[in-house]
């Protein structure tokens, strides 16, 4: 058990980010209230107003602490009209940049619907999936693939001819992703709904591109290591489908960068919506944590989104720390706040507009606070 306070840096960034992260912050004040809790936590600004506002995404002194943080806790980033001079949107340095400075290979995104959270379908909210159906991972890949910054534009004569973005497959990068992916299957232990099956999806577009080829080539060789668990798999396009009529059969899915991000928020319908959707983002040594629903200026300095991304994603964070410093007053806490969600989801009481309901942003905080104050540590 390691003796030092765990060192977390939260940057809320822009829009709705600094209204979850708020309530992230008091939910974590009450579960580190009464005994000396072993975090700290520092919160620096940055993002696409403060780029505008500053000239810069961040100060060099914010930087230095993401770098050296134990944990990170991003809300978004992101604003429209506000873009770097490279075209990317300002505020990427924080999410984009920590993902490769930091080298957070494996992008986490777990997609379980707690009992009593509705879907939206076409405006009205129904349950079309159950909670025992819907308990799956996505673990995307996280530095690479399309993502990989060998890219540009031919301008010619003042306008553009040409724009190339280059994906990258690596050994290295697929093999920490896939192996991640093996080692979480183990872990979770549970297995898929459908049969109690461990087991890993290799999500790609092998039937037409070299660089799928290579990932599930070296997919079929990471897995014969792991004998407990099933082998599966899918082209993407078929897997939106799959997902979509089955999702009981999945249990952990891993694919690329780009394939990844995408089918990870269709994946988010089947657990209420992005509301729900926590990331992730981990490395050998660091670690960063996010609600996946981004800066959304619609609903921004409203007090209406769903706080709970950010809240599941808190509890990932206290999972992570409880697990790598081998430290059970994390997991304690972890186990804490998932119960406390769990139970207020069932009861209906923290029901935001994206459910339905008439809870606001801060209430929801409040209420989650206030039952873990209630519930014994
Ligand atoms: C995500 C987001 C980011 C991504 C954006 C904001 C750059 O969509 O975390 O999924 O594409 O990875
Ligand atoms: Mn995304």
């Amino acid at each position: 058990m390691s003796d030092s306070t765990a060192q977390l840096v939260f940057l809320p960034g822009d829009g709705t980010g600094p209204e979850v992260v708020r309530e992230a912050r008091k939910v974590l004040d009450a579960l580190g209230e009464g005994d000396a809790h072993p975090w700290s936590v520092e919160e620096h600004p940055g993002g696409a107003i403060y780029y505008r506002d500053h000239g810069k995404e961040w100060e060099p002194a914010s930087e230095e602490a993401a770098l050296h943080a134990d944990a990170v806790l991003l809300g978004a980033v992101g604003w429209p009209g506000i873009m770097l001079p490279d075209g990317n949107i300002a505020g990427a340095a924080l999410v984009l940049g920590l993902r490769r400075r930091l080298d957070l290979y494996a992008n986490v995104r777990p997609c379980r619907l707690y009992p009593g959270v509705l879907h939206r379908i076409s405006g009205k909210f129904s349950q079309v999936w159950s909670p025992e159906n819907v308990d799956l991972v996505v673990v995307r890949e996280n530095t690479e693939g399309l993502y990989t910054p060998v890219h540009g534009r031919l301008d010619r004569g003042g306008s553009t001819d040409v724009a190339v973005d280059t994906r990258l497959i690596t050994r290295k990068g697929a093999e920490r992703v896939i192996r991640y992916a093996f080692e979480l299957a183990g872990r979770r232990g549970r297995g898929a709904p459908e049969d109690k099956a461990r087991r890993v999806t290799c999500v790609d577009k092998s039937n037409v591109l070299a660089g799928c080829q290579f990932f599930r080539e070296t997919y079929d060789r990471i897995a014969a290591e792991y004998a407990g668990v099933a082998r599966d798999y899918a082209y993407v396009d078929a897997f939106t489908q799959w997902v979509v009529r089955n999702p009981e059969h999945y249990d952990v899915v891993v694919s690329t960068n780009m394939m990844g991000d995408i089918i990870s928020d269709l994946a988010s319908v089947l657990q209420g919506g992005m509301g729900f959707a926590a990331g992730g983002n981990i490395g050998e040594g660091h670690a960063m944590f996010e609600p996946v629903h981004g800066s959304a200026p619609k609903h921004a300095g409203k007090n209406e989104v769903n706080p709970m991304a950010t809240f599941l994603a808190l509890e990932m964070m206290l999972r992570y720390l409880g697990d790598r410093r081998s430290d059970s007053r994390f997991t304690r806490q972890a186990d804490r706040l998932e119960r406390t969600i769990a139970r207020l989801l069932a009861d209906g009481s923290v029901r935001t507009y994206d459910q339905g309901g008439t809870v606001r942003t801060s209430e929801a905080g409040d209420r989650v606070a206030a039952a873990i104050r209630g519930e014994a540590a």
